[in-house]
């Protein structure tokens, strides 16, 4: 099939617009032209509320809204109704700290990890205050990966469930799932991971990679803001309880009682974000219309590029694996002397879009011994002149800061 990136560039009308080195797709995602024609052809023939009325418009847009959950779920090679749309990846670990939760007794363990996003770890603080939990956080190695080799001492045969990044946002370092798997099975635990990261480098196949729950944001994979997704196996989600109550998740209510709707919906209370779900349909079949082998060696290039010029640059380090196994396109480094915010402002006078600070991840950063890193992270639609620009910049940064 093969990949031309200067074409696939130009599906983006943002960055076609030239004058800008979008590498901070870690934050956000840009969108190419067939999302924003799906989100324009929905609101233009087919806007109208879903699951309620008969009229042929509202049957246009169930089917619109039903047609994205298909398409999520063959992304990740699940059942749709499986599916679970929610406003975002924080939302959806919400969602199972909460309900999931709630069936939680005092004194059950819950694994995360020194490396979490803050999304999958105050929700879990939260229940630990809410529920008399015990929460538990695995420690990372030296090259800021989770040490794995501590899951035997951490995972005892409380633990009921173990919440993990599957790829950190600092450090772009992509978990080992098997033996997260295996720790977990070994005492019945189940286990979620948050896919943030994850999801905009390619389909997934969640059934053979074992895990219970996994949750991830639109926003992040080219699609709208204010969309996102859990996952959770059907025995799970039927034996959760509802987070909020309110019209479609509901089959019968009467002055006495209420009866849930089947699931998914149970989990969807209200109007959903549809146009939004229309857009994260459309970009999961943008994306697995793409040779992925070929995305993958294209990202990785640039990656490679990126890691080697940051070494050759005095005082700056490489935060996280040196290297390109087991990660995904997000590097971050500390230059010595100067601070992330510092660094980003200059770098914005090179047109270079760059995040610095702790990336909603304190507990890292207080590891790391570090206030904040500077991250570069990119997606398929990066180029060598992206990466060019950042070290150039980056070189004046080092002369300016240090
Ligand atoms: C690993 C990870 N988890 C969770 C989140 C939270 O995503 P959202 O703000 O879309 O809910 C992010 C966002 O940066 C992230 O990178």
């Amino acid at each position: 099939m093969g990949f031309d990136a200067t074409a696939l560039r130009a599906e983006f009308p943002l960055l076609a617009r030239g004058g800008l080195h979008y590498l901070d797709s870690g934050a956000t995602s840009q969108l190419p032209q067939a999302v924003l024609d799906a989100v324009m052809a929905f609101e233009t023939t087919s806007r109208a509320n879903v699951l309620r009325s008969v009229h042929r418009l509202a049957e246009a847009a169930t089917e619109a809204y039903e047609g994205a959950r298909s398409d999520v779920a063959r992304y990740l090679n699940v059942a749709s109704d499986e599916i679970v749309f929610t406003s975002g990846t924080t939302a959806a670990i919400n969602v199972v700290a909460r309900s999931f939760g709630d069936m939680l007794q005092p004194g059950d363990e819950v694994v995360v990890s020194q490396i979490e996003h803050h999304a999958n770890f105050v929700p879990w603080q939260m229940l630990r205050d809410r529920r008399g939990i015990v929460l538990k956080a695995l420690p990372l190695t030296a090259d800021g990966r989770l040490d794995l080799a501590a899951l035997g001492r951490v995972v005892t045969p409380r633990c009921k469930l173990i919440a993990l990044t599957h790829a950190s946002n600092v450090t772009g370092a992509v978990t080992d799932v098997a033996s997260v798997v295996s720790a977990a099975r070994a005492v019945g635990a189940k286990v979620l991971l948050d896919g943030a990261q994850r999801v905009p480098h390619g389909p997934l196949d969640l059934a053979a990679l074992g895990v219970d729950f996994y949750a991830f944001s639109g926003h992040k994979m080219f699609a709208p803001t204010g969309i996102g997704v859990l996952w959770a196996r059907k025995a799970l989600l039927e034996a959760m309880p509802p987070l909020l109550g309110g019209g479609e998740m509901i089959r019968t209510v009467t002055l006495e009682r209420t009866i849930w709707a089947d699931v998914p919906h149970k989990f969807e209370a209200g109007t959903p974000p549809i146009a939004q779900a229309v857009g994260l349909g459309a970009a999961v079949r943008w994306l697995s219309a793409l040779d992925w082998p070929a995305v993958s060696a294209h990202e990785m290039r640039l990656t490679q590029r990126l890691l080697d010029g940051i070494g050759q640059i005095g005082g700056a380090r490489i935060v996280g694996p040196a290297g390109l196994q087991g990660r995904i396109p997000v590097v971050s480094f500390d230059l010595e002397g100067a601070h992330p915010h510092d660094i980003c402002q200059i770098l914005d006078g090179f047109d270079v879009a760059l995040r610095g600070g702790h990336h909603c991840a304190q507990p890292l950063m207080d590891y790391l011994g570090l206030a904040g890193t500077t991250r570069a992270s990119l997606a398929l639609y990066n180029n060598d002149a992206d990466i060019d620009a950042l070290l150039k910049g980056l070189d004046s940064a080092a002369a300016k800061l240090r």
